[in-house]
């Protein structure tokens, strides 16, 4: 009997690797070049090592990105669900952005100085997301590493507590794992001296017993999470998990930090908004100024409040936070035009049920091979996760992971002119997605799966 693995045969995974991986190389003979050549001055032949982490024998190099489609230095083109693991989550280079960097280009780039994109990015932010005051970063991990800060600093309790398998940007507190029920480091850090276990605490997504547990001591500032786990496959949240959370960071003093960076795929105004969730911050980076590196936090009236006490309480000096290019002119003219004319809830009516058809469109061809698989989708985003359940929480889902099949199904696709992230199974649709690439998405997927069944 053949050997399985996620119900489909290892034999035939392996041999697909093999085969599509040399595909790839003759298919791809400009890339493979500019990868000799930059290998001779970049450390691992990339500027940034995320770069290696596809499927590929050696990287695409991209000539060109525009809307939902990608062409790479070799002239292919692929229908784009990856969407640079959401910067892009609006599409490439969306008209408005294009059109006010341009612009902007033209009067400055950063000066350290507000300008009037300021006061109406300001107005634009509260009325997407709800929270009255907002402070910029450059990246998402800034904004979270910023909030945990305030947090200690306004709740004088030195603890912070993530989920197991959460990741929140290379932010070193949230860089904690539990195994066999104890805290770990998250495994493979590189330069880590200090035990981050002693200031975070770490417990299962959708347990609330073990949260209250946590939170008992009140020595927790914040609980940092996004509403459904997204980069450990999909962990959706338990109905009533979300209200128990909101309850028990109340019940305890501990303050809630939502990160919408990757669930602002929900709906408009992000999983917040459209589940009514009541965070006392509230974070987001990657898309919010159409791919220019940029990120904001939002926070309650009371939260500003206690900011404000908690900087006459530590006096004057460095606080921390901020870094020089934040807030720039160019990422504030960027991010008011995506706040004004590209997240718009005209975009969301188109995404959405785009995003569902694409889910129930593999979930159908999951079914009729009757593969041990399954679909989750929190609005634009949509994982298909090569097993049965739907995992409860980190380790469940770190289970569900087979990296060989989802390496043999990511390249199998490339070479077939889709491309989906990286990291597990996930897909995004854009604005500018159709239901003509989404339809050749899940053929693809489908008969994917019957060559690795038959
Ligand atoms: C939920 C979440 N928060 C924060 C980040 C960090 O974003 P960045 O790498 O742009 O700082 C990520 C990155 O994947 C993320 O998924």
């Amino acid at each position: 009997m053949a050997n399985l693995e996620a119900g489909v045969s290892t034999d035939k995974v392996t041999a697909m690797i093999r085969r599509e991986s040399d595909h790839y190389t003759q298919r791809n003979p400009t890339s493979q070049r500019f990868a000799r050549e930059a290998a001779s001055h970049w450390h691992n032949g990339v500027p940034m090592h995320w770069m290696l982490d596809w499927s590929t024998p050696f990287p695409l190099f991209v000539a060109d990105a525009s809307g939902s489609t990608l062409t790479d230095v070799d002239g292919h083109k692929y229908d784009d669900f990856c969407l640079g693991d959401t910067g892009s989550m609006f599409g490439h280079s969306p008209a408005p952005v294009a059109a006010a960097i341009a612009e902007q280009a033209r009067h400055g780039l950063t000066y350290m100085l507000p300008t009037e994109d300021v006061v109406e990015v300001g107005k634009l932010l509260t009325a997407k997301f709800g929270l009255p005051y907002w402070q910029v970063a450059t990246t998402a991990t800034d904004a979270n590493r910023f909030v945990i800060r305030w947090c200690r600093g306004i709740t004088k309790r030195n603890k912070i507590l993530v989920f197991h398998g959460c990741y929140h940007g290379s932010c070193d507190d949230t860089f904690v794992r539990l195994k066999d029920g104890k805290p770990i480091h998250r495994p493979g850090l590189i330069g880590q001296v200090y035990d981050l276990t002693t200031h975070t605490k770490v417990v299962e997504f959708n347990d609330l017993p073990a949260l209250e547990t946590a939170l008992k001591d009140r020595d927790v500032a914040c609980v940092i999470t996004e509403p459904a786990l997204t980069n450990i496959g999909m962990v959706l949240p338990q109905p009533g998990y979300l209200e128990g959370l909101r309850q028990l960071t109340r019940k305890y003093g501990t303050l809630l930090v939502i990160d919408e960076t990757h669930t602002i795929s929900t709906g408009y105004g992000g999983y917040t908004r459209t589940h009514r969730l009541e965070p006392d911050f509230l974070t987001i980076g990657k898309p919010i100024a159409g791919g220019i590196p940029c990120s904001v936090y939002g926070c309650t009236a009371e939260m500003a409040a206690k900011m404000k006490e908690a900087e006459t309480a530590s006096g004057p000096g460095y606080s921390g936070m901020g870094t020089t290019l934040s807030a720039n002119a160019m990422a504030l003219k960027a991010m008011r035009a995506n706040l004004e004319q590209v997240m718009t809830l005209a975009a969301y009516e188109h995404m959405l049920p785009l995003s569902e058809r694409l889910a129930r469109g593999i979930e159908a061809e999951i079914r009729k091979r009757n593969v041990p698989w399954h679909v989750s989708n929190v609005g634009a985003r949509a994982e298909f996760v090569c097993a049965p359940e739907r995992p409860r929480n980190g380790t469940e889902a770190q289970a569900a992971m087979h990296h060989k099949v989802e390496l043999a199904i990511h390249l199998y696709l490339l070479n077939r002119g889709i491309i989906i992230a990286p990291f597990h199974n996930m897909t995004l649709v854009c604005p500018a997605t159709t239901a003509a690439q989404v339809d050749h998405l899940i053929a693809s997927v489908g008969a994917c799966i019957d060559e690795l069944q038959n």
